[in-house]
Protein backbone atom coordinates (compact mmCIF):
# COMPACT_ATOMS: atom_id res chain seq x y z
CA UNK A 1 0.00 0.00 0.00
CA UNK A 2 1.23 3.42 -0.40
CA UNK A 3 1.24 6.21 2.42
CA UNK A 4 -0.44 9.44 1.62
CA UNK A 5 2.30 10.98 3.30
CA UNK A 6 5.92 10.10 1.89
CA UNK A 7 8.54 10.33 3.71
CA UNK A 8 9.97 14.68 3.74
CA UNK A 9 13.18 15.23 3.06
CA UNK A 10 13.11 18.91 3.07
CA UNK A 11 12.42 19.16 6.79
CA UNK A 12 15.70 19.45 8.86
CA UNK A 13 13.54 19.44 11.52
CA UNK A 14 12.28 15.64 10.86
CA UNK A 15 15.02 14.08 8.99
CA UNK A 16 16.87 11.26 10.59
CA UNK A 17 19.80 11.50 12.60
CA UNK A 18 22.60 12.37 10.58
CA UNK A 19 25.82 14.78 12.14
CA UNK A 20 24.08 18.03 11.67
CA UNK A 21 21.18 17.30 12.99
CA UNK A 22 22.92 15.77 16.13
CA UNK A 23 24.47 18.87 16.84
CA UNK A 24 25.91 21.35 14.36
CA UNK A 25 29.82 20.45 14.51
CA UNK A 26 29.42 16.90 14.98
CA UNK A 27 31.68 14.51 13.28
CA UNK A 28 30.09 12.33 10.97
CA UNK A 29 32.25 9.29 11.37
CA UNK A 30 34.76 7.78 13.81
CA UNK A 31 38.30 7.97 11.58
CA UNK A 32 41.39 9.71 14.02
CA UNK A 33 41.38 12.27 11.57
CA UNK A 34 37.98 13.89 13.36
CA UNK A 35 40.37 13.87 16.42
CA UNK A 36 39.95 18.20 16.61
CA UNK A 37 36.31 17.78 16.07
CA UNK A 38 35.81 15.29 18.34
CA UNK A 39 37.60 17.93 20.92
CA UNK A 40 35.65 20.64 19.64
CA UNK A 41 32.11 19.18 20.37
CA UNK A 42 33.51 17.66 23.78
CA UNK A 43 34.16 21.03 24.72
CA UNK A 44 31.05 22.34 23.61
CA UNK A 45 28.63 19.95 25.57
CA UNK A 46 30.86 20.22 28.63
CA UNK A 47 30.50 23.88 28.64
CA UNK A 48 26.64 23.47 28.14
CA UNK A 49 26.14 21.51 31.29
CA UNK A 50 27.92 23.84 33.66
CA UNK A 51 26.36 27.14 31.53
CA UNK A 52 22.67 25.35 32.95
CA UNK A 53 24.51 25.20 36.17
CA UNK A 54 26.29 29.11 36.55
CA UNK A 55 22.98 30.64 37.92
CA UNK A 56 22.85 28.06 40.65
CA UNK A 57 24.06 28.62 44.25
CA UNK A 58 26.03 25.74 45.50
CA UNK A 59 22.85 25.43 47.94
CA UNK A 60 20.71 25.10 45.09
CA UNK A 61 22.98 22.17 43.67
CA UNK A 62 22.77 20.49 46.71
CA UNK A 63 19.08 20.01 47.33
CA UNK A 64 17.21 16.79 46.09
CA UNK A 65 13.22 17.25 46.41
CA UNK A 66 12.57 13.90 45.55
CA UNK A 67 14.02 10.44 44.93
CA UNK A 68 13.28 10.99 41.21
CA UNK A 69 14.89 14.12 40.71
CA UNK A 70 18.65 14.03 41.44
CA UNK A 71 20.86 17.47 42.23
CA UNK A 72 22.46 19.69 40.04
CA UNK A 73 25.46 19.18 41.24
CA UNK A 74 25.12 15.34 41.39
CA UNK A 75 24.42 15.90 37.41
CA UNK A 76 27.61 17.38 36.98
CA UNK A 77 29.60 14.56 38.54
CA UNK A 78 28.04 12.26 36.83
CA UNK A 79 27.84 12.81 33.68
CA UNK A 80 31.80 13.20 34.48
CA UNK A 81 31.93 9.83 35.83
CA UNK A 82 30.27 8.30 32.64
CA UNK A 83 33.78 9.41 30.60
CA UNK A 84 35.98 8.49 33.80
CA UNK A 85 33.99 5.19 34.01
CA UNK A 86 33.69 4.00 30.22
CA UNK A 87 36.17 6.15 28.45
CA UNK A 88 38.56 6.48 30.49
CA UNK A 89 39.41 3.45 32.84
CA UNK A 90 39.05 1.35 29.95
CA UNK A 91 40.96 2.86 27.02
CA UNK A 92 43.72 5.55 28.75
CA UNK A 93 45.91 2.97 30.75
CA UNK A 94 47.86 6.66 31.99
CA UNK A 95 44.39 7.91 34.03
CA UNK A 96 44.50 8.40 37.58
CA UNK A 97 41.24 8.89 39.20
CA UNK A 98 40.57 12.21 40.50
CA UNK A 99 39.46 10.51 44.09
CA UNK A 100 38.37 6.91 45.13
CA UNK A 101 35.20 7.08 46.94
CA UNK A 102 33.85 9.21 43.26
CA UNK A 103 33.04 6.00 41.34
CA UNK A 104 30.40 4.56 44.01
CA UNK A 105 29.02 8.28 44.79
CA UNK A 106 28.08 9.28 40.51
CA UNK A 107 27.09 6.00 39.68
CA UNK A 108 24.17 5.54 38.90
CA UNK A 109 22.11 2.19 38.46
CA UNK A 110 24.88 0.62 36.15
CA UNK A 111 24.94 -2.78 38.17
CA UNK A 112 27.62 -4.31 36.42
CA UNK A 113 30.25 -1.19 37.25
CA UNK A 114 30.25 -1.89 40.91
CA UNK A 115 28.12 -0.61 44.14
CA UNK A 116 26.92 2.98 44.19
CA UNK A 117 25.24 5.17 46.35
CA UNK A 118 21.73 5.10 47.16
CA UNK A 119 19.54 6.88 44.89
CA UNK A 120 17.04 8.72 47.04
CA UNK A 121 20.24 9.70 49.64
CA UNK A 122 21.69 11.98 46.46
CA UNK A 123 20.68 15.19 48.41
CA UNK A 124 22.50 14.28 51.33
CA UNK A 125 25.67 14.91 49.61
CA UNK A 126 26.66 17.80 50.98
CA UNK A 127 31.03 17.14 50.18
CA UNK A 128 31.83 17.02 48.27
CA UNK A 129 30.42 20.12 47.61
CA UNK A 130 30.43 21.92 44.19
CA UNK A 131 33.85 23.81 43.71
CA UNK A 132 35.64 20.33 44.51
CA UNK A 133 32.89 18.82 41.69
CA UNK A 134 34.10 21.56 39.59
CA UNK A 135 37.64 20.44 40.16
CA UNK A 136 36.37 16.79 39.25
CA UNK A 137 35.26 18.08 35.75
CA UNK A 138 38.55 19.92 34.90
CA UNK A 139 40.21 16.91 36.14
CA UNK A 140 38.78 14.59 33.69
CA UNK A 141 38.30 17.18 30.81
CA UNK A 142 41.81 17.62 31.30
CA UNK A 143 42.22 13.79 30.78
CA UNK A 144 40.09 12.96 27.99
CA UNK A 145 41.19 16.44 25.83
CA UNK A 146 44.88 14.52 26.10
CA UNK A 147 43.69 11.22 24.75
CA UNK A 148 41.38 12.43 21.98
CA UNK A 149 44.65 14.34 20.90
CA UNK A 150 46.85 12.08 21.61
CA UNK A 151 45.90 8.21 21.89
CA UNK A 152 47.03 5.72 19.72
CA UNK A 153 44.70 5.30 16.49
CA UNK A 154 43.56 1.78 17.72
CA UNK A 155 43.21 2.99 20.70
CA UNK A 156 41.30 5.87 19.90
CA UNK A 157 38.91 4.06 17.24
CA UNK A 158 37.75 2.21 20.51
CA UNK A 159 36.68 4.50 22.50
CA UNK A 160 35.27 6.53 20.69
CA UNK A 161 31.49 5.03 20.25
CA UNK A 162 31.59 5.64 24.15
CA UNK A 163 32.59 8.72 23.81
CA UNK A 164 30.10 9.42 21.58
CA UNK A 165 27.53 7.73 24.09
CA UNK A 166 28.84 9.87 27.26
CA UNK A 167 27.73 13.35 24.72
CA UNK A 168 24.35 12.07 24.68
CA UNK A 169 24.20 11.16 27.91
CA UNK A 170 25.42 14.49 29.40
CA UNK A 171 22.94 15.98 26.76
CA UNK A 172 20.50 13.72 28.02
CA UNK A 173 21.75 14.94 31.97
CA UNK A 174 21.16 18.72 30.72
CA UNK A 175 17.52 18.09 30.28
CA UNK A 176 17.10 16.80 34.04
CA UNK A 177 19.15 19.70 34.79
CA UNK A 178 16.59 21.63 34.57
CA UNK A 179 13.46 19.63 35.46
CA UNK A 180 14.80 18.49 38.78
CA UNK A 181 15.86 22.24 39.64
CA UNK A 182 12.33 23.22 38.53
CA UNK A 183 11.17 21.15 40.88
CA UNK A 184 13.19 21.70 43.80
CA UNK A 185 12.72 25.63 43.19
CA UNK A 186 8.81 24.72 43.03
CA UNK A 187 8.76 23.46 46.93
CA UNK A 188 10.54 26.68 47.80
CA UNK A 189 7.74 29.05 49.17
CA UNK A 190 9.87 32.22 47.96
CA UNK A 191 8.90 31.10 44.39
CA UNK A 192 12.22 31.75 42.88
CA UNK A 193 13.20 31.64 39.55
CA UNK A 194 15.59 29.84 37.62
CA UNK A 195 16.15 32.36 34.61
CA UNK A 196 14.13 35.82 35.31
CA UNK A 197 14.01 36.06 31.11
CA UNK A 198 13.00 32.70 30.71
CA UNK A 199 11.17 32.36 27.40
CA UNK A 200 8.26 29.90 28.33
CA UNK A 201 6.54 27.28 26.10
CA UNK A 202 6.03 28.63 23.11
CA UNK A 203 4.17 27.12 19.91
CA UNK A 204 2.71 27.88 17.02
CA UNK A 205 0.33 24.96 16.23
CA UNK A 206 -2.32 24.59 13.52
CA UNK A 207 -5.65 23.18 12.97
CA UNK A 208 -6.49 20.10 11.66
CA UNK A 209 -5.44 16.76 10.98
CA UNK A 210 -2.71 14.16 9.51
CA UNK A 211 -4.12 11.48 7.98
CA UNK A 212 -2.51 8.21 8.30
CA UNK A 213 -4.21 5.66 5.63
CA UNK A 214 -3.33 2.03 6.56
CA UNK A 215 -0.38 0.54 5.79
CA UNK A 216 3.20 -0.94 6.37
CA UNK A 217 6.50 1.67 7.62
CA UNK A 218 9.76 1.04 8.47
CA UNK A 219 9.75 2.94 11.94
CA UNK A 220 13.25 2.85 14.08
CA UNK A 221 16.82 4.22 13.41
CA UNK A 222 18.44 3.42 9.95
CA UNK A 223 21.51 5.01 8.59
CA UNK A 224 24.52 7.21 9.60
CA UNK A 225 24.58 8.90 12.47
CA UNK A 226 24.16 8.27 16.47
CA UNK A 227 21.18 6.66 18.31
CA UNK A 228 20.37 5.12 21.35
CA UNK A 229 20.17 1.28 21.03
CA UNK A 230 16.10 1.86 21.90
CA UNK A 231 15.86 2.98 18.65
CA UNK A 232 16.77 -0.03 16.86
CA UNK A 233 16.37 -2.06 14.72
CA UNK A 234 14.43 -0.64 12.40
CA UNK A 235 11.37 -2.36 11.70
CA UNK A 236 8.31 -2.66 9.56
CA UNK A 237 4.92 -1.67 11.58
CA UNK A 238 1.14 -1.40 10.45
CA UNK A 239 -0.05 2.09 10.80
CA UNK A 240 -3.60 3.14 10.47
CA UNK A 241 -6.23 3.92 9.20
CA UNK A 242 -5.61 6.96 12.05
CA UNK A 243 -5.59 10.99 12.34
CA UNK A 244 -2.98 12.54 14.23
CA UNK A 245 -3.32 15.80 15.21
CA UNK A 246 -1.44 18.30 13.87
CA UNK A 247 -1.29 20.73 17.50
CA UNK A 248 -0.61 20.17 20.64
CA UNK A 249 -2.99 20.01 23.71
CA UNK A 250 -3.51 23.33 25.13
CA UNK A 251 -3.93 25.21 28.75
CA UNK A 252 -7.59 26.07 26.92
CA UNK A 253 -8.25 22.52 26.47
CA UNK A 254 -6.83 21.52 29.64
CA UNK A 255 -8.87 23.70 31.87
CA UNK A 256 -12.00 22.80 29.91
CA UNK A 257 -10.96 19.15 31.19
CA UNK A 258 -10.73 20.32 34.37
CA UNK A 259 -13.93 22.93 34.71
CA UNK A 260 -15.79 19.49 33.56
CA UNK A 261 -14.80 17.40 36.58
CA UNK A 262 -12.30 15.66 34.64
CA UNK A 263 -9.89 14.97 37.50
CA UNK A 264 -12.96 13.14 39.08
CA UNK A 265 -14.81 11.36 37.08
CA UNK A 266 -13.95 7.64 37.61
CA UNK A 267 -15.42 6.66 34.01
CA UNK A 268 -12.37 8.73 32.50
CA UNK A 269 -9.59 7.18 33.88
CA UNK A 270 -7.38 3.99 34.36
CA UNK A 271 -8.10 2.32 37.67
CA UNK A 272 -3.89 3.10 38.65
CA UNK A 273 -4.01 6.78 37.25
CA UNK A 274 -7.24 7.00 39.16
CA UNK A 275 -5.60 6.12 42.16
CA UNK A 276 -2.21 7.74 41.25
CA UNK A 277 -4.73 11.17 41.18
CA UNK A 278 -6.45 10.59 44.67
CA UNK A 279 -3.42 9.60 46.40
CA UNK A 280 -1.16 12.72 45.21
CA UNK A 281 -4.36 14.91 45.05
CA UNK A 282 -4.28 15.91 41.82
CA UNK A 283 -6.98 18.55 40.71
CA UNK A 284 -4.10 20.40 37.72
CA UNK A 285 -1.27 20.02 36.00
CA UNK A 286 2.20 19.72 37.87
CA UNK A 287 3.48 23.03 39.17
CA UNK A 288 0.04 24.66 38.50
CA UNK A 289 -1.13 26.80 41.49
CA UNK A 290 -4.87 28.61 42.10
CA UNK A 291 -4.52 32.00 43.53
CA UNK A 292 -6.91 33.94 44.02
CA UNK A 293 -9.45 32.10 41.40
CA UNK A 294 -6.63 32.42 39.28
CA UNK A 295 -4.56 29.60 37.69
CA UNK A 296 -0.94 30.25 38.07
CA UNK A 297 1.95 28.02 36.29
CA UNK A 298 5.45 27.47 38.32
CA UNK A 299 8.55 27.74 35.56
CA UNK A 300 11.65 28.25 34.79
CA UNK A 301 10.75 32.22 34.56
CA UNK A 302 8.98 31.90 38.45
CA UNK A 303 5.48 31.82 38.96
CA UNK A 304 3.43 33.08 35.67
CA UNK A 305 0.25 33.27 34.88
CA UNK A 306 -1.50 30.51 32.77
CA UNK A 307 -1.18 31.21 28.75
CA UNK A 308 -4.26 29.80 27.94
CA UNK A 309 -3.12 29.19 24.26
CA UNK A 310 0.35 27.77 25.21
CA UNK A 311 0.51 23.49 25.52
CA UNK A 312 0.17 22.49 28.54
CA UNK A 313 2.83 20.58 30.56
CA UNK A 314 3.69 18.37 33.06
CA UNK A 315 0.92 16.19 32.91
CA UNK A 316 1.73 12.57 33.47
CA UNK A 317 0.78 9.67 31.08
CA UNK A 318 -2.33 9.10 33.45
CA UNK A 319 -3.56 12.43 32.55
CA UNK A 320 -3.08 12.60 29.19
CA UNK A 321 -4.80 9.55 28.96
CA UNK A 322 -7.84 10.39 30.74
CA UNK A 323 -7.68 13.98 28.80
CA UNK A 324 -8.43 11.95 25.67
CA UNK A 325 -10.78 9.59 26.74
CA UNK A 326 -13.03 12.87 27.90
CA UNK A 327 -12.25 14.28 24.06
CA UNK A 328 -12.93 11.10 22.81
CA UNK A 329 -9.99 10.56 21.22
CA UNK A 330 -6.76 8.54 22.41
CA UNK A 331 -3.32 9.56 22.35
CA UNK A 332 -0.77 7.93 19.19
CA UNK A 333 1.10 5.16 19.02
CA UNK A 334 4.90 5.69 18.94
CA UNK A 335 4.84 4.55 15.26
CA UNK A 336 1.74 6.44 14.29
CA UNK A 337 3.27 9.59 15.64
CA UNK A 338 6.70 8.29 13.82
CA UNK A 339 5.11 8.25 10.57
CA UNK A 340 3.15 11.63 10.86
CA UNK A 341 6.10 13.61 12.41
CA UNK A 342 8.76 12.18 9.63
CA UNK A 343 5.79 13.91 7.00
CA UNK A 344 6.31 17.12 8.19
CA UNK A 345 2.80 17.28 9.28
CA UNK A 346 2.84 17.76 13.10
CA UNK A 347 3.23 20.96 14.11
CA UNK A 348 5.80 21.71 17.34
CA UNK A 349 6.83 17.97 17.39
CA UNK A 350 10.22 18.78 18.91
CA UNK A 351 11.07 21.90 20.97
CA UNK A 352 8.08 22.51 23.08
CA UNK A 353 6.83 19.57 25.31
CA UNK A 354 7.80 16.02 24.60
CA UNK A 355 4.41 13.83 23.94
CA UNK A 356 3.33 10.85 25.58
CA UNK A 357 2.42 7.91 23.50
CA UNK A 358 0.35 4.72 24.41
CA UNK A 359 3.07 2.32 23.41
CA UNK A 360 4.42 0.83 26.64
CA UNK A 361 8.23 1.28 26.50
CA UNK A 362 9.31 -2.49 25.04
CA UNK A 363 12.30 -3.51 22.81
CA UNK A 364 11.75 -3.55 19.32
CA UNK A 365 11.58 -6.82 17.44
CA UNK A 366 14.68 -7.63 16.95
CA UNK A 367 16.63 -5.27 19.89
CA UNK A 368 19.89 -6.82 21.96
CA UNK A 369 21.37 -4.35 24.12
CA UNK A 370 25.49 -4.02 24.18
CA UNK A 371 26.95 -6.47 26.00
CA UNK A 372 28.37 -5.51 29.19
CA UNK A 373 27.53 -2.66 31.38
CA UNK A 374 26.44 0.13 28.75
CA UNK A 375 24.32 -2.92 27.92
CA UNK A 376 22.01 -1.22 31.22
CA UNK A 377 21.41 1.77 29.38
CA UNK A 378 17.99 1.29 28.61
CA UNK A 379 17.49 -2.18 28.17
CA UNK A 380 16.91 -2.79 31.53
CA UNK A 381 13.84 -0.27 31.79
CA UNK A 382 11.62 -1.63 29.36
CA UNK A 383 9.00 -2.28 31.72
CA UNK A 384 6.45 -0.78 33.16
CA UNK A 385 7.08 3.23 31.60
CA UNK A 386 5.38 4.58 29.04
CA UNK A 387 6.93 6.16 25.44
CA UNK A 388 7.11 9.71 24.80
CA UNK A 389 7.95 11.17 21.28
CA UNK A 390 9.33 14.50 20.13
CA UNK A 391 11.41 16.51 22.46
CA UNK A 392 10.88 19.95 24.80
CA UNK A 393 12.16 23.16 25.39
CA UNK A 394 14.50 22.04 27.78
CA UNK A 395 16.50 19.29 25.26
CA UNK A 396 19.29 20.84 24.17
CA UNK A 397 20.05 22.02 20.74
CA UNK A 398 20.69 19.01 18.14
CA UNK A 399 19.82 16.84 20.80
CA UNK A 400 16.74 15.63 18.80
CA UNK A 401 15.39 12.62 15.88
CA UNK A 402 12.46 11.76 14.72
CA UNK A 403 13.25 7.89 16.08
CA UNK A 404 13.86 9.67 19.66
CA UNK A 405 12.06 7.13 22.59
CA UNK A 406 11.90 8.70 25.78
CA UNK A 407 10.37 7.00 28.42
CA UNK A 408 9.02 7.42 31.83
CA UNK A 409 6.65 5.59 34.54
CA UNK A 410 3.08 6.83 33.86
CA UNK A 411 2.71 8.91 36.37
CA UNK A 412 5.67 10.91 35.89
CA UNK A 413 4.95 14.51 35.59
CA UNK A 414 8.28 16.54 36.45
CA UNK A 415 9.77 16.32 32.89
CA UNK A 416 8.21 18.82 30.32
CA UNK A 417 5.59 16.81 29.04
CA UNK A 418 2.20 17.17 27.17
CA UNK A 419 0.15 15.45 24.48
CA UNK A 420 -1.41 15.41 21.67
CA UNK A 421 -4.90 13.56 20.09
CA UNK A 422 -5.60 11.17 17.91
CA UNK A 423 -8.79 9.58 16.19
CA UNK A 424 -10.01 6.88 14.10
CA UNK A 425 -11.53 8.29 10.57
CA UNK A 426 -15.24 7.72 11.24
FE1 LIG B 1 23.05 8.98 33.59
Amino acid sequence: MTPVHPLATSAPAVREGAGSLLHKHWPDGYGVDRRDEWLSVYREVRAETERRAENLTPEDQTVQSMPDASPVKWHRAHTTWFFEQFVLTPHAPAYRSHHPDFAFLFNSYYVAAGPRHARPKRGLLTRPDAAEVARYRAHVDEAVAAFISSAPTEQLEAAIPVFELGLQHEQQHQELMLTDILHAFSENPMTPAYDSAWHGLQCGGSAGWCDLPEGIHTIGHQGHGFCFDNETPAHRALVGPVRVCRSLVTNREWLAFMSDAGYTRPELWLSDGFAAAAAEGWAAPGHWREIDGRWFAYTLGGLQPVATEMPVCHVSYYEADAFARWVGKHLPNEAEWEVAARSGALDDAFGVVWQWTRSAYSPYPGYLPAVGALGEYNGKFMINQMVLRGSSLATPPGHTRVTYRNFFYPAARWQFTGLRLAEFPS
